[in-house]
């Protein structure tokens, strides 16, 4: 990034919802993922603009569209999951996968935690007032980039065992009319209904 950081590509919390059927609620889900990896590198970026570019309204843009997404999409996501996602899991025979689901529920946690500490820091750069000149932005700590970076390797590790081992694990459980239901119960958490999109 050494201009302008392309939040206009970045899109809107929340997930487009598919036709209902029984494929629809993984489909969110990956969709959800997609969208968190494309924020973790946001916030990436944003570090390395603030330094090359200055604490600039684009800056200011990009921190507000990761609390945006952080703050209403991804606690929805994490709620699907521990509704939908791990019960079944954790209901199954297969012991490593009930110790890979604990450990994903304390992650939620541990990421609810970290996103306080990350959250603080975009606060800081979203509430920053344009100081032309300013350049690098010296309100950028160490500690400030320790906690943004803490948040995204916790995220990124979770969502590389939810993608390669619980998402495949639980597809395999679940009936046609469990996903069903399943579905029906994410868009309606999040006051759509089937062919309807919330961007
Ligand atoms: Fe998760
Ligand atoms: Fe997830």
């Amino acid at each position: 990034m050494t201009s302008a950081i392309p939040v206009s590509a970045i899109g809107l919390p929340g997930h487009h919802a598919p036709a209902a059927g029984y494929e629809a609620p993984f489909e969110m889900l990956d969709a959800c993922h997609e969208r968190v990896e494309r924020m973790l590198g946001l916030i990436q970026r944003l570090q390395q603009h603030l330094v090359e570019q200055g604490c600039d309204a684009s800056a200011r843009q990009a921190a507000q569209d990761v609390m945006r997404y952080f703050d209403l999409a991804a606690p929805l996501h994490h709620e699907d999951e521990e509704r939908h996602v791990f019960p079944p899991l954790m209901a199954g025979p297969d012991a490593a996968v009930k110790a890979l689901v604990l450990r994903l529920i304390q992650d939620h946690r541990q990421m609810e935690l970290a996103w306080v500490d990350a959250r603080s820091v975009l606060q800081t750069v979203a509430d920053h007032a344009s100081q032309p000149g300013a350049r690098p932005w010296t309100g950028l700590t160490v500690w400030h980039q320790v906690k943004l970076n803490d948040f995204a390797r916790l995220y990124r590790q979770h969502l590389d065992d939810e993608d390669q081992v619980a998402y495949p694990a639980a597809r395999g459980l679940l009936s046609e009319a469990t996903l069903l239901t399943m579905s029906e119960d994410m868009m309606s958490r999040r006051g759509i209904s089937p062919k309807s999109e919330q961007g």
